[in-house]
């Protein structure tokens, strides 16, 4: 079997398994809202409505869709506790010892928090709407909100998309974008900034007012926040011009344009905090070390705090010359690569097997996606 006839499998054999796990579940209600014109939805899945866009650019709008309400929650559990509290980002009543631990890093961050949250809330509800406005499918995950969130005062306590309590933090973004030699999209790979936050499971918001305290404690879960925040938001920064490249209409690739440049104006904010964290041993958890970025054995130009602006690299070609840019950048994949990329990080523990083949099924299709006239 070639390999695209073993993906075409892959994807009849998981689309049966949705069938199943749906019915199964005896979930009339769960069925009906993911995509929101297809009546016994997944089922007719392999014929979801495009409307007025290509194939190709409906499916690449559905998975950033999906991207961006999975972005929504995660950051709407940072905003109930650590953010502005106003009806602009309604739900939480915040936390101020949290927001506190936060605020270490710099006196504005439940600021950005809140404004960082309100993005995501437009990005989710732009893209449905402009998908719904040219007739095709919309993407809606509530039927997979069933996730406990935090306990701790201050917090909703509303069912959840995405856990921030079991996180594994890849910082190697810090490394990667100080590097003058190497690009991911030729196969290389940097050291973590924190390493310690990529092995194990780290909460990011206090689980209940338990996490309040001791100081240092709270102030480790300030940090692990503070370089999510950055791990999260390269990864759109890398995610829409990956996909861009594959979008055909020049409206589609505008939104995606548009939408890509302020997940790169959120990161290069947080990268500037992360570099604030202060360094310390979780007393709760000594395996977690905040280390000097400043000091040996880290310092120099691959770990210095105040070098946030990309460094330039290698670009397409080791013979064109170097070159300040967004990396990694490959379109190949990229959709699946960022589904992979959330999921290692532990936001989905907890999620549902139906949730995972639901999102697996939205990549794939957006990976699928080629720039009409190319094929
Ligand atoms: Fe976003
Ligand atoms: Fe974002």
């Amino acid at each position: 079997m070639n390999s695209f006839s073993r993906q075409s499998e892959n994807n009849k054999n998981r689309r049966e398994f949705l069938r199943n796990g749906m019915v199964a579940a005896g979930a009339a209600t769960l069925g009906t809202g993911l995509l929101a014109s297809g009546a016994p939805v997944l089922a007719e899945q392999e014929k979801e409505s495009s409307g007025k866009l290509s194939r190709g650019d409906a499916a690449i709008l559905r998975f950033l869709a999906a991207a961006e309400i999975l972005e929504t929650d995660l950051w709407v559990q940072y905003n109930e506790l650590g953010g502005v509290q106003d009806n602009e980002v309604p739900g939480g009543s915040g936390s101020p010892l949290y927001t506190s631990a936060l605020q270490v890093l710099d006196g504005d961050m439940n600021q950005y928090i809140h404004d960082n949250t309100e993005d995501e809330f437009t990005h989710e509800t732009f893209i449905n709407a402009y998908l719904a406005s040219k007739g095709a499918d919309t993407v809606d995950l509530e039927p997979f909100r069933t996730l406990p969130g935090s306990t701790a005062s201050g917090a909703s306590g509303k069912p959840r998309l995405t856990n921030l309590m079991k996180l594994t933090v890849d910082s190697s973004w810090w490394t990667r974008y100080r590097s003058r030699t190497q690009n991911p999209d030729f196969g290389d790979t940097f050291p973590q900034a924190v390493p310690s936050l990529a092995v194990g499971q780290h909460p990011a918001i206090p689980r209940s007012d338990a996490d309040l305290s001791p100081s240092n404690h709270l102030q480790a879960i300030a940090n692990t926040a503070g370089f999510h925040f950055a791990t999260i938001e390269q990864g759109g920064t890398s995610l829409y011009p990956s996909l861009a490249q594959r979008v055909s209409s020049s409206e589609v690739l505008q939104i995606v344009l548009s939408i890509g440049g302020t997940e790169a104006m959120h990161f290069q904010t947080w990268h500037d905090k992360a570099g604030n964290a202060p360094p310390l041993t979780d007393p709760s958890d000594s395996t977690l070390v905040f280390p000097d970025l400043n000091a040996p054995p880290f310092g120099g130009e691959d770990f210095q705090t105040n070098l946030i602006m990309p460094e330039p690299t290698i670009f397409l070609s080791k013979s064109l010359p170097r070159c300040s840019i967004i990396r990694p950048t490959n379109t190949t994949g990229a959709a699946t690569g960022a589904l992979n990329f959330l999921t290692a990080m532990g936001l989905f523990i907890g999620q549902s097997p139906a949730f995972f083949a639901f999102l697996r099924d939205l990549a794939e299709e957006a990976d699928a996606a080629r720039r009409e006239g190319e094929r």
